[in-house]
């Protein structure tokens, strides 16, 4: 590919409209912490974004530590049924966990990652995902901070990818036909 522009469509959300959403959500995140420990988990490897940006915007000291996950099963679609590729390197057993993604689509990885997490005996998990789309209103998942709910269209940047590309692009958008359709 010569220009990732050439493969966009649309922008649906600007790198300033995220900046001053990590912003905002770093301002709740302080004062619902206060006083309180705060390890941060990101998802490898769509959250890796907001995970730099929210953790900068953020007074409150935090660790941060990652996991990265698989669904079984093929298909585009989340099957459910989640394998652990790297575990946590940090022992949650007490600490107040963040886990942080950039979309919450079918809500299934992360409600298995919840249910994995709390098997742990965690002080609290809560959920800030940049992106939640309509799906994630049919499964019993709690998603504390959200960035912005967006229609159940295909997505990328901003550590989304179509088949590893895009992730590296500063804001939200959606593709041009022609990038599915070879
Ligand atoms: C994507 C996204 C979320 C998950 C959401 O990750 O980053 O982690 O899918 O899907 P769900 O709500 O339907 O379960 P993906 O598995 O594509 O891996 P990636 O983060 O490495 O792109
Ligand atoms: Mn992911
Ligand atoms: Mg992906």
């Amino acid at each position: 590919a010569k220009d990732m522009g050439d493969d966009l469509e649309r922008i649906l959300i600007t790198e300033d409209q995220i900046k001053s959403r990590n912003r905002e959500i770093a301002a709740e995140i302080d004062v619902d912490y206060a006083g309180k420990d705060l390890l941060l988990v990101g998802v490898l490897n769509g959250a890796i974004m907001v995970m730099a940006d929210l953790s900068r915007e953020l007074h409150h000291p935090c660790a941060m530590d990652w996991m990265a996950v698989s669904s079984y099963g093929a298909g585009t679609t989340s099957s459910g049924v989640v394998r652990i590729l790297k575990d946590l390197e940090i022992d949650i057993k007490d600490r107040n966990v963040l886990l942080v993604e950039d979309v919450i689509d079918s809500g299934l990885t992360l409600s298995w990652l919840v249910g994995n997490l709390n098997s742990r005996g965690p002080a609290s998990v809560e959920i800030y995902t940049m992106v939640r789309k309509p799906l994630a209103f049919e499964v019993d998942l709690k998603i504390k901070y959200v960035g912005f709910d967006l229609p159940n269209e295909f997505i990328v940047g901003y550590g989304l990818d179509y088949a590893e590309k895009y992730r590296n692009l500063p804001f939200i958008g959606t593709l041009a036909p022609h990038v599915y359709g070879s």
